[in-house]
């Protein structure tokens, strides 16, 4: 039997996210530049698309630049912004060959004009696709998606659109990048690190983390399914007893 065939298709997670890393580290095993690691970190990405699409699961947030990692080295900055245009270009095809459709979340206003070009286009080209979301972070961290949802609440407030008083869990969510999907249900990590790193914080507050030694640009549909499988076998207990749960 496959990984594929023991997932529960009941039980599939609507949002999975996850903390592409390792792609350096990887390149630096074999002696050579950052940048080779993430260009084989497309592969990974392709891989968990049909993983996604196979398991169904409907909607898949890539962590794929973080606004810290603007302090990074120019150069590399440079070639994962070209990257991200040169992948966006090669892969909007099968994006619609396989009814993927593209979001992009974070402060997008910070990347180069041609990336906000490309991205907007390749959202717009899938704009039809139904199947799976892929929801791309860019220039993205969830302190700076807070404080602008809070700017945005606060105007709303002084103007008169809302009412403070009227202000509940659900109206934060509005507010964030992400309120058109579910919260993630299971948010995978590579490379071996157990962190954050400033991603999606409210939205994983009940999140299942997995993190795998594997590093990213090795990461293939075997692996995915096992970080499902992984998922199915927890007691996702929200504050309750596990007697609540089970009977
Ligand atoms: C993840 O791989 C990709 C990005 C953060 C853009 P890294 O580049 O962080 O790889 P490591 O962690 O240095 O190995
Ligand atoms: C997190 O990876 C950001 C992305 C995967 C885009 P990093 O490699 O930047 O994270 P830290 O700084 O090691 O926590
Ligand atoms: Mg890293």
């Amino acid at each position: 039997m496959s990984l594929l065939e023991k997932i529960d298709k009941n039980n599939v997670p609507k949002h999975v996210a996850i903390i592409m890393d390792g792609n350096g580290r990887w390149a630096k095993k074999q002696g050579k530049l950052r940048i080779f690691g993430h260009k084989n970190g497309v592969k990974a990405v392709r891989a968990s698309l049909e993983a996604a699409v196979k398991s169904g699961v409907r909607n898949l947030t890539l962590y794929a630049f973080s606004t810290e990692n603007w302090n990074r080295p120019q150069i590399e900055i440079n070639a994962l912004m070209e990257l991200l245009v040169d992948t966006i270009n090669s892969e909007t095809k099968t994006l619609n060959e396989n009814k993927i459709r593209l979001y992009a979340i974070g402060n997008l206003e910070s990347l180069p004009k041609k990336c906000q070009k490309k991205l907007q286009e390749a959202i717009d080209n899938t704009a039809q696709n139904d199947k799976l979301n892929l929801i791309l972070a860019l220039s993205y961290s969830s302190k700076w998606e807070i404080t602008d949802a809070i700017k945005k609440i606060c105007k709303d407030a002084v103007s008169g659109n809302i009412k403070t008083e009227e202000i509940t869990e659900n109206t934060l969510s509005q507010y964030l990048n992400t309120s058109k999907f579910p919260d993630p249900e299971l948010m995978i990590r590579t490379s071996g690190e157990q962190r954050i790193s400033n991603f999606l914080l409210y939205q994983l507050a009940y999140a299942e983390l997995y993190f795998t030694e594997t590093l990213w640009p090795d990461f293939r549909e075997e692996d995915f399914y096992s970080a499902l499988l992984n998922y199915q076998q927890r007691e996702r207990r929200f504050g309750m007893t596990s007697e609540q749960i089970t009977q």
